[in-house]
């Protein structure tokens, strides 16, 4: 999700009644559970509701996300070229294996799924099965009527899980702006030690209140480095994302050999929490506007954090599985041929250069997506030179 504009909430385009009953409804339920827990609840639980509590969170209600009439516009909407240069890395993986098959996990609107397999069908490469891992129903909904619409003739290749698969399978897993979307713990800097801050409300507002950290959240502050956390200042606020480290241990039953790919805007731990990161990460995506404030019209808006890729390769490391590559989208898709498709375009009849040539641009310049998104692969009994990695291969900084 590019950030389009910073604005202030007066700035923000208000919603239609319907829309503010809907998150008037989440805010009750929201109300509910805070007095349930003693006036109080983690920022994690707070996310966790408002993105996906049955029928009223932000990806399990209604609401149009995705594109120019959603919310926010991911890579794969933005150009086939992102997912054509993703098709040539998973060319490379496929080949490799015997029977494999694909697990998106969060797959969005559904394109990216089905403009790869339409690639990887021309490349004659096709995996024996697509699982697509959708918590939403109605995301789930759309994803078949666009896979029906699409590419009806590969649909049954094409399966939907809820659940991880319990039987692991040879193959990729893919996830692009999914580690993002995990519900993160929000800290802040007092005299010298982390607070948690937690939600509260007064009247109808959700408010900020501080508590001291749990044994969990300490644990994890405990492995950010002292030379790190030294120097940062009374009031400085960040998130720590307690569910990875779960979550990939549990990713470790399903792959039995092949390659995970991570698309996700996020940083080196250094970097993630640099002295100067004073307001931490956490992004909040309305009508195509970008502010941080997860507050606002719950159950309407997305409500994202950036990920601690070394956190992400530490407890994939620990999970068992093997970092094989770290770098920009940007040269991930140079690795995987963008110029190439870009010069070829005229060939397969794709001939309007200069709207590609912008797609491009938005793909890799760093000031769009090119430097903010990063790529990791993880691999399991693969050891083939992935091809996405080969030119800035950025493993030594994590
Ligand atoms: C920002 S959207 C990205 C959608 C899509 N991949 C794209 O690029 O357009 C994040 C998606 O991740 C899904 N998600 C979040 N946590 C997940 C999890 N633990 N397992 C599977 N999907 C998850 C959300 O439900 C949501 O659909």
């Amino acid at each position: 999700m590019p950030i389009i504009k910073s604005v202030h909430r007066a700035d923000l385009p208000v919603p239609d009644r319907v829309a503010l009953e809907h998150s008037k409804m989440l805010c009750n339920r929201i109300r509910e559970t805070i007095q349930l827990n003693n006036g109080m609840i983690s920022f994690a639980r707070f996310m966790e509701m408002a993105l996906y509590e049955p029928g009223l969170g932000y990806y399990s209600g209604g609401a149009r996300k995705f594109g120019g009439a959603g919310d926010f516009v991911t890579a794969p909407e933005i150009s086939f070229l992102f997912t054509q240069c993703l098709a040539g890395q998973c060319q490379q993986v496929l080949r490799e294996l015997q029977q494999p098959s694909i697990l998106e996990l969060g797959p969005g609107s559904g394109l990216m799924a089905c403009d790869l397999l339409q690639v990887l069908e021309q490349k004659n490469c096709l995996p024996e099965k697509y699982f697509m891992l959708e918590l939403g129903a109605d995301l789930r909904q759309r994803q078949q009527q666009l896979v029906e619409k699409k590419i009806p003739h590969l649909a049954s290749r094409v399966f939907w899980l809820d659940h991880l698969p319990e039987q692991p399978f040879t193959g990729i897993i893919l996830g692009n702006e999914v580690l993002d979307a995990m519900p993160v713990h929000r800290l802040i800097m007092k005299n010298g030690g982390f607070s948690e801050l937690c939600v509260g409300f007064t009247g109808d507002e959700f408010r900020w209140v501080h508590r001291a950290p749990d044994e969990q959240i300490n644990t994890q502050i405990n492995i950010l480095p002292g030379d790190i956390t030294k120097d940062l200042s009374d009031g400085y606020v960040t998130e720590i994302n307690l569910q990875i480290k779960p979550w990939l241990n549990s990713l470790t039953g399903v792959i039995a050999r092949g390659v995970m790919l991570f698309v996700d805007y996020g940083y080196t731990r250094l970097e993630y929490y640099h002295p100067q990161r004073t307001d931490g990460t956490l992004l909040c995506h309305y009508r195509h506007h970008v502010h941080d404030d997860p507050f606002l019209y719950p159950g309407l808006q997305d409500i994202t954090a950036s990920v601690d890729f070394t956190f992400v390769a530490e407890a994939a490391t620990d999970a068992g599985f093997k970092v094989r590559g770290y770098t920009t989208q940007a040269h991930f898709l140079i690795g995987n041929g963008l110029e190439e498709l870009i010069n070829r375009s005229h060939l397969t009849g794709v001939i309007d250069r200069a709207e590609l040539g912008r797609q491009a641009r938005i793909l890799t310049m760093p000031g769009e997506m090119g430097e903010r998104f990063k790529v990791m692969a993880l691999a399991k009994d693969f050891n083939v030179p992935l091809a996405g990695f080969q030119s800035f291969d950025q493993r030594s900084r994590l």
